[in-house]
């Protein structure tokens, strides 16, 4: 293999969940892109559709299956009418979730089991059902969305944290027990991404003002942003990475740009600093 084929996905076959809208649907483009044949999966045909003949009119491969995660009972079937499209699936981009921000008091039940099922409980039947053939094969790229709030609080997501900080530790535990099958697990962490899901939200002026601020490259992310990460993971690109976190997150998680002054807050320029030197 040349390094110019490291990023290559032909020969591939993937299964994207949630891949109707938002980021599902960038990172199946990508995926079709890089010549993977990709199965876009979601509960709406109509939306799938749209998507796959899109690809289809790029010049990609894609089909659709209607599958709903919070169907536990269904997923065997769906990950079998998913197989059938283009044989095995290779790469599974668990990447369907949803989400409801509110105080930890006023969380229903409904909303509670919601999360879970399609957050962590769907996820985990539809990962067993093909990793099975992943193991069989010993070939098999498996990346899990997360969020900044895999490894990071942030106040009315208290379900929705959960679900992805398990995330987290479902993709160590499964790096660790599947990877002498040449199976690689991973969490794609995506900061503020501008969808479906988030765009309400990061229409209010004072979230754009804390998120240009806060954020050290300046600005929410688009969908396309993560595509890069995506195809990286389910690629030989990352053929000795399994059991990590990735954060696309414009630094957010790692990194703040503080209001400290010009020259750090001294009078004297840099190189006739007194200053005591404490950060
Ligand atoms: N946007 C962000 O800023 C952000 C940040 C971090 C992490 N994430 C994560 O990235 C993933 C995608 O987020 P997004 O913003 O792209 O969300 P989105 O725009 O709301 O899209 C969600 C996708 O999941 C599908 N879906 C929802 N419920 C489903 C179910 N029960 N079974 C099967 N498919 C279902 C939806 O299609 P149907 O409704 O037709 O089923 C849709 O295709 C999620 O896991 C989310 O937690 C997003």
């Amino acid at each position: 293999m040349s390094y110019a084929e490291l990023f290559s996905l032909a020969g591939r076959t993937a299964l994207v969940t949630g891949a109707s809208r938002g980021l599902g649907r960038a990172i199946a483009e990508g995926l079709a892109a890089h010549g993977a044949s990709v199965v876009c999966a979601a509960r709406t045909a109509a939306d799938l559709e749209a998507v796959t003949a899109g690809i289809r009119a790029a010049g990609g491969r894609a089909q659709a299956v209607v599958m709903d995660l919070a169907d536990r009972a269904a997923l065997p079937a769906a990950a079998r009418a998913a197989e059938a499209c283009f044989g095995p699936v290779d790469i599974l981009v668990n990447n369907a979730g949803v989400n409801f921000r509110e105080p930890v008091a006023a969380v229903s039940a409904d909303h509670l089991d919601r999360i879970l099922a399609v957050n962590l409980e769907g996820l985990f039947v539809l990962t067993q059902e093909i990793s099975r053939g992943m193991v069989a094969r010993r070939r098999g790229k498996i990346i899990n969305l997360g969020s900044i709030t895999t490894g990071f609080g942030l106040s009315q997501l208290a379900v929705y944290s959960a679900t992805k900080g398990a995330l987290g530790s479902l993709g160590r535990s499964l790096a660790a027990e599947l990877g002498r099958h040449n199976v690689h697990v991973n969490t794609l962490c995506p900061g503020f991404v501008l969808t479906p899901l988030t765009h309400k939200l990061w229409s209010l002026p004072h979230m754009q003002a804390w998120g240009r601020q806060r954020i050290p490259l300046g600005r929410t992310g688009v969908p396309e942003d993560v595509v890069g990460a995506a195809v990286f993971l389910a690629s030989r690109a990352s053929d000795y990475v399994t059991g990590q976190a990735l954060y696309v997150d414009g630094g957010f998680s790692t990194a703040e740009p503080w209001p400290i002054p010009e020259h750090g807050g001294n009078a004297a320029p840099p190189g006739e600093i007194k200053g005591d030197g404490l950060a």
